[in-house]
């Protein structure tokens, strides 16, 4: 069945909640880092936030420009103390934007929606070095 524009503005508002969510997860997660790498874990959290603002903004804009409703509501945000397992966390959230903004553009594609499509396309690429970034960090991990 087509994509109809109800359920794109759906998409849209569950990724704006997951958006919201990272930038809260990253907050939190930036002022818990602990051990003799915390200022580093802090400040990779920290130079994430800005990113993740930035696609809250994006999406918010575009969902009211489509005439819908931005979501209040993140996403449940995990926490933990441990310094692993918030860039676990982290890289799962990733991933998994990935894979939503990669079904966003098939519905804009469907809806003719060329801006929209590239726009997300931009958050793919975002998303992605955030991703390998993570990677980077957990390969190797030695604490
Ligand atoms: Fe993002
Ligand atoms: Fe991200």
């Amino acid at each position: 069945m087509a994509t109809t524009m109800e359920e794109l503005l759906e998409g849209l508002n569950l990724d704006l909640a997951a958006e919201f969510q990272a930038v809260i997860t990253y907050r939190v997660f930036a002022s818990l880092a602990t051990g003799p790498y915390r200022s580093e874990v802090r400040d990779f959290f920290e130079s994430e936030i800005p990113d993740e603002l930035s696609h809250a903004q994006f999406l918010a804009d575009k969902i009211v420009a489509l005439g819908g409703t931005p979501t209040t509501e993140p996403l449940p945000v995990e926490l933990t103390r441990d310094n692993r397992e918030m860039f676990e966390i982290a890289l799962k959230a990733e991933t998994e934007a990935i894979a939503r903004y990669e079904e966003r553009v098939a519905q804009a594609e469907e809806l003719n929606l060329t801006g929209l499509k590239v726009r997300l396309e931009d958050l793919i690429v975002d998303e992605t070095g955030h991703k390998e970034e993570i990677e980077r960090r957990l390969h190797n991990w030695k604490e």
